[in-house]
């Protein structure tokens, strides 16, 4: 598969005024049909919120100095009112808001209403990490997707609000923990784009990013099939090694030996003493990894904190046993 490379985001260059595909000093690229009509809305109350600042302070400026005390100067009663003028001051905003209102609208009513026959990806938030998940049981850490083609995620999260955003589709959407929400999008260029974490969610927040890889026409299906063959067939070592950093497990445990996330470091673990926060101990074999995995609060090793998602009815018995496996191989 061919990838195109990200376009440029940050050209000081380009015009502001209008926005572009390309991106613009103010803007990322615009990869989405909902783009264009996001930055238009931007556009218009930027440029306006600009124009009513500069005629503000000029005009502050302007009288401050003009109209300043002078020696000998005789105050002059103020003019009670002003119709025309006090229509014109009221009339413009209103006007002005209205077609905010109708551009915000517009973009608003776009994004809300799915196309029936829109492609449908899970997605599932954990601290910290994205997983996505395709009708035929594939999982992938990245959001891949056809161009040209609707695409629904519908997502959930497992422990708090996460938000899920793809700045250059310019969409963003919160993810409930017990709840689904919705968001649909049609990606319009191939490429790589970034999807991040809009919403605080803890110690490793920063690092919950991920990519929406958007597939030319007709690739998207053979990926799919490739990606899905490709997992079943790997030895446990291997289906291990890839879980580990699939579902987020490499966010909080290093392998180094040396360094300390959110949970124990596992280099070298398997068939030491685990001592627990309760002063008992246990080796560290098959069934305690096991344990951890499905159960990570019946013992929480001494010095670290009860932290860890359950992957309870998330993982395969098969997939925990590539995982066992794997953190046994960690010498
Ligand atoms: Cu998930 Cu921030």
């Amino acid at each position: 598969m061919v990838m195109l490379p990200l376009p440029q985001s940050t050209d000081l260059l380009s015009c502001p005024l209008v926005a572009q595909a390309e991106g613009s000093f103010w803007l990322p690229p615009r990869a989405s049909t909902v783009a264009s009509s996001v930055d238009t809305a931007f556009y218009f109350v930027f440029w306006v919120a600009a124009f009513f600042f500069l005629l503000i302070v000029t005009l502050l400026v302007v009288f401050v100095v003009r109209y300043r005390r002078r020696p000998g100067g005789v105050p002059e009663p103020s003019p009670s009112s002003n119709t025309r003028l006090e229509i014109l001051w009221s009339g413009v905003p209103l006007g002005l808001v209205i077609v905010m209102f109708a551009l915000g609208f517009a973009s608003y009513v776009d994004m809300r209403f799915v196309p029936a026959d829109a492609y449908e990806i899970r997605v599932d938030a954990q601290k910290w990490k994205w997983t996505f998940r395709y009708s035929n049981g594939y999982e992938d850490d990245n959001l891949h997707v056809p161009v040209d083609e609707p695409v629904l995620l519908i997502m959930s999260s497992r422990d708090v609000i996460h938000s899920l955003f793809v700045p250059a589709f310019r969409l963003k959407q919160d993810l409930v923990p017990g709840r689904y929400t919705r968001m649909w999008f049609r990606a319009t260029d191939p490429g790589e784009y970034d999807l991040e974490c809009a919403e605080y969610c803890g110690t490793s927040h920063s690092d919950m990013v991920a990519k929406v890889v958007v597939h030319p026409q007709g690739e998207f299906d053979s990926w799919l099939r490739k990606s899905q063959e490709k997992v079943q067939n790997l030895p446990p070592l291997e289906l291990g090694r890839r879980l580990f950093g699939s579902r987020g497990c490499a966010v909080c445990h290093a392998l180094d030996g040396v360094t300390v996330k959110v949970g124990p470091n596992l280099k070298g673990l398997f068939g030491k003493t685990a001592r627990f926060a309760d002063g008992t101990t246990a080796t560290v074999n098959e069934e305690y990894l096991r344990e951890s995995i499905v159960n990570p609060s019946a013992k929480i090793v001494e010095g670290f904190r009860d932290q860890m998602p359950t992957f309870q009815g998330q993982l395969s018995a098969k997939q925990i046993d590539a995982l066992v496996e794997y953190v046994k191989s960690l010498k």
